[in-house]
């Protein structure tokens, strides 16, 4: 079974600095790929300022802090992930993006490397085309903020080796996260669950059924729900729940993925949520102040 010792991850964003951070404090060697070495160091930056805060908090020691920061390099081009045993792509979620790195990337990996999607929706089996070996090819889901949430989908596709599934599981294991293996199938288990509501949340809002606040308080007192869902979606990116309903969509023809006109409209006006500025909330000022 692959011997993982370095993990490569392609995408410095939220996603793909969390799995850096996880990453690196459970021991790995991490490089964190971006198109460029600004993006690159700024997702490197944002794992220093969250380990800062966990040194601050007492929940980390400043050493551990120190070597973990120690083992993420950042890069600005592909060459450097010949080195690692694990890739993981965390790039936009759009299937020609997430293709195009595969292609280039691919013909560099070692032999028994594997290659894994962090794709919220898009099926395992269709981007393995793209790879170098669909039996090392593999989905592994993470959830938002990746520090916090327990939870990593492991998603194989119709060619990936019990090898691959068991290599992947091994490392999920040792960064502290609890496994749910799910088919291969538009959105998977959680994101199959969770887009409809999403989804549906924006109908209600856009039907004037209930405000930005009556939406979330609704179902963060009436369901328990750690955030109401107009501000998860703003936490996930309107942009991104957009791609996700429209893959589910085009792959299944099933209307009832039809998404919200004003969740179109939002991502329209580039009104994306936290990271824009602006979703359902304004983030502006002090406290995020609700737009409807
Ligand atoms: N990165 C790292 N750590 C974070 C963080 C972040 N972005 N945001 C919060 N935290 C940490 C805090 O530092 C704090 O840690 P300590 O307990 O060690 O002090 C802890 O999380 C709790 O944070 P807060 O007290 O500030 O706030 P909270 O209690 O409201 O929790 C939350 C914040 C964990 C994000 C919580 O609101 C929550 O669980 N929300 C739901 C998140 C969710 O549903 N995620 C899944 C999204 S879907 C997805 O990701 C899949 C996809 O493909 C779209």
């Amino acid at each position: 079974m692959t011997d993982i010792q370095t993990v490569g991850v392609i995408g410095a964003g939220q996603m793909g600095a969390g799995i850096a951070q996880v990453a690196a404090q459970a021991g790995y060697e991490v490089i964190l790929s971006d198109v460029d070495l600004p993006r690159a160091q700024k997702g490197r930056d944002g794992i220093i300022r969250l380990l800062a805060k966990g040194v601050e908090k007492g929940k980390i020691a400043q050493s551990d802090a120190d070597e973990a920061i120690a083992r993420i390099t950042p890069v600005g081009e592909i060459a450097p992930l010949a080195g690692a045993q694990l890739v993981i792509e965390a790039a936009t979620e759009r299937e020609e993006v997430k293709r195009a790195i595969f292609t280039n990337v691919g013909p560099l990996l070692a032999a028994d490397a594997i290659l894994a999607t962090n794709t919220s929706s898009i099926p395992i089996t269709r981007l393995a085309q793209a790879a170098p070996d669909a039996g090392r090819f593999v989905g592994v889901h993470f959830f938002n903020p990746v520090p916090v949430m327990v939870l990593v989908e492991v998603i194989r596709g119709l060619a990936t080796t019990p090898e691959t599934v068991a290599a992947v599981e091994g490392f999920a294991g040792r960064i502290g996260k609890t496994v749910v293996q799910a088919f291969d199938a538009p959105g998977f288990v959680v994101n199959r669950i969770l887009l409809p509501m999403l989804n549906e949340a924006v109908f209600v809002l856009g039907e004037g059924v209930g405000s930005v606040v009556d939406i979330d308080m609704g179902c963060k007192l009436g369901l328990n729900h750690p955030m109401g869902p107009l501000t998860l979606l703003d936490f996930v990116g309107l942009d991104t729940a957009l791609e996700i309903l429209n893959v589910f969509l085009s792959t299944t023809g099933d209307p009832k993925y039809r998404p919200a006109p004003l969740l179109v409209k939002y991502v329209e006006a580039g009104w994306y949520g936290r990271k824009t500025g602006r979703g359902f909330y304004d983030y502006s000022g002090a406290e995020p102040v609700p737009t409807r």
